[in-house]
C-alpha cells in the first residue's frame, strides 16, 4: 500500500521525557512532517524545557528541526512545579542553540502561511497556544486540528480534579477551549490505558536507530520509577499517545461534546469540565478521548523509531 502523505505538524513541548519520546517518534514516523518545535515552561523553566527538546532532536540527528522557545511563565499565574525527574536537565548531547525569535510569532507566521492542513499537536501547557490567539485570532481557520494532550474526564495527576498541563496554566487552555477549533484532547483517561510494560520496552531497545536508542534510556528511566519503584505495569509517556493518534486517530474512542475549563475553584482549578451527557447543551468543542487501543498506540511507536 502507498505511504499516505505525510501529516505537517508543530509540537508545543515542554521536555520532559515524556515530550522527548513523543518528538522522537514525530521525527521519525514517515506519516509525519515534523515542521518545528515550540517551547514553554512547564515540566520545568523555560531555560530547561529548551535545552531539552534541543538535546533530544540533536542527539537522534534532528539539527534541522527549528527549536523556538516561547513562554517563560504562565498567562497570569506563578510557574507552579514539578519537582521529580521530568524537570531535570538531559544529558543528551547538544549542537546548536534554539532558533532566534518568540515562539508565539513563529507559530503565527508558520499557520497564516500554511495551506491550511498542519495539526497542531500541543503536550504542554497551553500558554502559547493561548498568546498564539491572542496574536492571530485567523490561526483558527488555518489549522487544521488541535491534537493535545491534557486533561481528563476523570480525575487529575496534580490535585483530584487537576491534569498537569491544564493545573499549570488554567486561564490559556480555557482561551484555547472557547477558540472554535477543532480539539482532540488526549487525556489522562486514554494515557493511563496506553502503560508499555517492560516486555515492549525491550522491543524498542532492540532497535538499531539513534532515536530508539534515546528512547530506550528514557524509557529505562521510567521502568525503573514506575514498575520497579511503584509496582505499575507498565510506563506511562503521555504525550507519545497525541502523537500516535494524529497518525491513527481510530486508535482512540472519543465523544463528541462541550468541554470548558474551571479557572476559579478553590478545589477544582484547571479541571476539564466534559459534558459527556449534553446537560449544558452547549455546542460541541471537543473530541475527548475516552479509551484507546494499545496495540495500535504500540505499533505507530515502533513504526516512528524503526529504521
Ligand atoms: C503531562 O504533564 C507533563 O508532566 C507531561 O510531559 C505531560 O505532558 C501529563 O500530565
Ligand atoms: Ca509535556
Amino acid at each position: 500500500m502507498p505511504t499516505p502523505m505525510p501529516t505537517p505538524i508543530i509540537l508545543d513541548v515542554d521536555t520532559g521525557y515524556d515530550d522527548a519520546v513523543a518528538m522522537l517518534i514525530a521525527a521519525g514516523h514517515p506519516e509525519i512532517e515534523l515542521l518545528g518545535v515550540t517551547t514553554v515552561a512547564g515540566n520545568a523553566p523555560l531555560d530547561v524545557t529548551t535545552d531539552n527538546t534541543l538535546r533530544t532532536l540533536d542527539a537522534a540527528g534532528y539539527t534541522n528541526i527549528p527549536v523556538i522557545a516561547g513562554a517563560h511563565r504562565p498567562l497570569v499565574r506563578e510557574l507552579g512545579g514539578s519537582t521529580d525527574a521530568q524537570s531535570q536537565h538531559f544529558r543528551f548531547s547538544k549542537k546548536r542553540a534554539a532558533t532566534p525569535g518568540y515562539a508565539v510569532d513563529w507559530l503565527v507566521e508558520m499557520i497564516m502561511a500554511s495551506d491550511g492542513e498542519i495539526v497542531l499537536v500541543p503536550l504542554a501547557p497551553l500558554t502559547n497556544i493561548a498568546l498564539a490567539l491572542y496574536k492571530e485570532p485567523a490561526i483558527v481557520e488555518k489549522v487544521k486540528k488541535v491534537v493535545l494532550m491534557g486533561g481528563a474526564v476523570h480525575g487529575g495527576n496534580m490535585t483530584p480534579t487537576a491534569e498537569f498541563n491544564i493545573w499549570i496554566d488554567p486561564e490559556a487552555a480555557r482561551i484555547v477551549w472557547q477558540a472554535g477549533w477543532p480539539i482532540t484532547m488526549v487525556g489522562l483517561d486514554v494515557t493511563s490505558r496506553a502503560l508499555i510494560p517492560p516486555d515492549d520496552v525491550a522491543q524498542v531497545k532492540a532497535l538499531a536507530t539513534d532515536r530508539a536508542r534515546i528512547t530506550g534510556e528514557l524509557l529505562d528511566f521510567c521502568v525503573q520509577r514506575e514498575v520497579v519503584g511503584w509496582g505499575k505495569p507498565g510506563v506511562q509517556i503521555f504525550d507519545a499517545c497525541a502523537v500516535a493518534a494524529v497518525v491513527d486517530p481510530g486508535m482512540l474512542t472519543t465523544h463528541h461534546c462541550f468541554v470548558d475549563v474551571e479557572t476559579t475553584g478553590t478545589l477544582t482549578a484547571g479541571m476539564t469540565v466534559c459534558d459527556l451527557e449534553g446537560l449544558t447543551e452547549k455546542p460541541a468543542n471537543c473530541h475527548v478521548g475516552l479509551d484507546i487501543d494499545y496495540s495500535r498506540f504500540f505499533r505507530v511507536m515502533m513504526e516512528g523509531l524503526e529504521g
